[in-house]
């Protein structure tokens, strides 16, 4: 039977962000975001699966007009350290040629998937190519990277919930919090 919320809750060694704490963060940023493009459209491109619930969120704080697709990358493989360079499995379907790209992900690591995910929207020729991140690590990065809007910094431990996961669990916590070490291993099927 799969595991539901309340039990995975008890994984966590300390909830860093509440449920309120993330809503409230999240009407600010979408202030900030509509600032920053008044009168103008932006197509939304979502890394998924870890960006979904964060911005279906989000953009329903937003009142720019606003197209949305998805683009999926292979990175983690079920490890809590990324196994290798980040690779596009799942491309947009949009035309993003001459629009204003607003690119989201959950969190901001090492800087890979971000800087590679940037560079492959790049060439194809938005008018301009901004990034939105719910959490940002600083402290892990690896590539010279920042976002242009950014949720939370948080300090240098594997976070789950609201949309991030170990090996695919934890995404539907409502809230983030640090993993316990020793769930931070692939338990063998028997
Ligand atoms: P980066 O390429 O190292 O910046 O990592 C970005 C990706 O790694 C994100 O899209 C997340 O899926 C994943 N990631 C990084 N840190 C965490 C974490 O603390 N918890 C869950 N996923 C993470
Ligand atoms: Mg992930």
């Amino acid at each position: 039977m799969p595991e539901h919320a309340p039990s995975q809750l008890q994984n966590l060694d300390r909830i860093l962000l509440t449920e309120q704490q993330i809503k409230t963060r999240l009407q600010a940023l979408g202030t900030e975001i509509n600032s920053a493009y008044q009168g103008r459209e932006i197509t939304a491109i979502a890394i998924i699966n870890g960006a979904v619930i964060f911005v279906a969120d989000l953009i329903r704080h937003l009142d720019i007009p606003l197209r949305l697709d998805c683009i999926r990358v292979s990175s983690y493989r079920d490890a809590t350290s990324a196994q290798q360079a980040p690779e596009i499995i799942d491309r947009i379907r949009l035309d993003i040629e001459g629009s204003d790209v607003l690119l989201l992900d959950d969190i901001l690591d090492t800087g890979n998937t971000l800087a590679e995910v940037s560079k492959v929207l790049r060439s194809l020729r938005p008018a301009s190519l901004k990034t939105c991140v719910l959490l940002d690590k600083k402290a892990r990065r690896s590539t010279e990277f920042e976002a242009d809007f950014v949720g939370f910094q948080i300090p240098d431990e594997f976070v789950v919930g609201y949309g991030l996961d170990f090996a695919e669990s934890y995404r539907q916590l409502p809230c983030i919090g640090v993993l316990k070490s020793e769930h931070q291993t692939i338990s063998p099927t028997t």
